[in-house]
């Protein structure tokens, strides 16, 4: 059953007439706090290069993404929970720069989520992924590609709402309808991090980031994908 996202203590006097971007581009790990405004739905993260993993670790993971398969989760409450079973799957050259960033991350996104414990999810995604433009029936998603091209996603007024999740077209037919003529498919940089509001965060029913995983890049194998969520345990 979805759950409606409790909304953390708004940032004051941050509301926007319903003509302003619905996204914000952000140079901070703390600039992500701004998703908190009622008016948008999509925060990116572009970040610096000194905040970026390193190139030996990034080819670390990328030998990892090549050879690995499948998701790894673990849940709980950041600055407690065992990042073990992702940290110890990785190559040994990788394993303390992503530890850091996953536990730097989880730490600026639990208390965004207005609840304790977050749901943290490593995965290498083999194939096109979730083609078609979609919204998710969460409440707040981050979502950082290690390996491989950004997220897909489209500002607020770029959508044709009432086309989203058109059973009888394929991807391709469906998201030429979701995009408007005139709008424009962003993408976020690999190591970018984007918050997305879904459609069960508080108030923003109807309003959901619309997204979508970018097709392979020539010779693209896999991408390496962390997510994170609020716990299904719901604390
Ligand atoms: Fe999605």
């Amino acid at each position: 059953m979805n759950t409606v996202v409790g909304l953390p203590a708004l940032l004051p006097n941050l509301d926007a007439p319903s003509s302003s971007p619905s996204f914000d581009l952000v140079s901070s790990l703390d600039g992500l706090r701004s998703v908190l405004r009622p008016h948008l739905s999509t925060v990116v993260w572009r970040r610096p290069r000194e905040r970026r993993l390193s190139s030996q670790v990034r080819s670390s993971l990328a030998e990892y993404a090549r050879e690995g398969a499948g998701a790894i989760v673990v849940e709980g409450a950041p600055g407690s929970l065992s990042l073990e079973p992702i940290i110890s799957a990785l190559p040994q050259r990788s394993r303390s720069a992503v530890r850091t960033d996953i536990e730097s991350l989880a730490a600026s996104f639990a208390p965004l989520t207005g609840r304790d414990h977050v749901r943290i999810e490593l995965s290498v995604v083999r194939g096109a992924g979730c083609r078609k433009l979609h919204v998710d029936y969460v409440g707040l998603r981050l979502l950082s590609t290690y390996v491989g091209a950004g997220t897909q996603w489209l500002e607020a007024r770029d959508v044709c709402r009432e086309h989203l999740g058109r059973a009888d077209l394929d991807a391709d037919e469906n998201n030429e309808l979701i995009l408007r003529a005139d709008g424009v498919l962003r993408e976020t940089d690999c190591h970018d991090v984007v918050l997305f509001k879904g459609e069960s965060f508080r108030g923003n029913g109807g309003r959901g980031a619309v997204h979508r995983s970018p097709p392979l890049a020539a010779g693209e194998q896999s991408r390496l994908l962390l997510k994170m969520d609020v716990a299904q345990c719901g604390c």
